[in-house]
């Protein structure tokens, strides 16, 4: 016997991540983001699909650049907030704490307590459904000293996508 499910449900658990955008002298915002992927080597390519009705999708369409920050599960709870809020109403930054720091090459911020980093430019953006996929090349990718050495271990942080979200913004959208 087989019982029909929810295509998603068995593609979990996924790697969570926090991606900026927007600039670090003006307004950053950070989205809480699992749908991403790398999608070629050479040249280097991250998709990251985000809805369309986040504020992030609006800001990464007019700024064409986004970063890709690393978190470890010590930050979940900073992941939750991102992914529960939008920049329409809040300041995430301020209200998590996190601290935004100068990217190398984008104007977007990296967030100081993540692990890993990938700054971004667009190179393509791809009607998906509900969402839209910005396919962003890897201009710069930079991880902390420790961690590259081997000297200090993380967990990252993964989970299942929370059915709050689904339901309230997803599918009804
Ligand atoms: C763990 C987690 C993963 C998420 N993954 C995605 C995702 O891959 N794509 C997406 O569009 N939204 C995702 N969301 C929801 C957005 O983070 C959420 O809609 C957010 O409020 C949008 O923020 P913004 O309006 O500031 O851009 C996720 C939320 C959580 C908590």
């Amino acid at each position: 016997m087989r019982t029909d499910v929810e295509y998603l449900e068995f593609l979990w658990p996924m790697r969570h991540y926090l991606i900026t955008c927007g600039d670090i002298e003006g307004k950053s915002n950070i989205i809480a983001v699992s749908f991403c992927m790398p999608v070629s080597k050479e040249p280097p390519l991250i998709a990251c699909a985000i809805g369309r009705g986040a504020y992030s999708c609006t800001v990464i369409e007019r700024t064409n650049e986004f970063i890709v920050n690393v978190p470890s599960q010590s930050l979940k709870k900073q992941i939750y907030y991102c992914g529960f809020h939008s920049g329409y109403d809040v300041d995430k930054f301020k209200e998590t704490g996190l601290t935004p720091q100068p990217a190398r090459k984008v104007k977007a911020p990296i967030i100081a307590e993540c692990v890993a980093w990938m700054e971004c430019t667009v190179r393509q953006e791809i009607e998906t459904g509900s969402k839209n996929l910005f396919v962003g090349e890897v201009i710069e990718a930079y991880a902390d000293d420790a961690l590259v050495k081997g000297e200090r271990k993380v967990e990252y942080a993964h989970g299942n996508f929370p059915r709050k979200i689904y339901a309230t913004r997803f599918e009804e959208a």
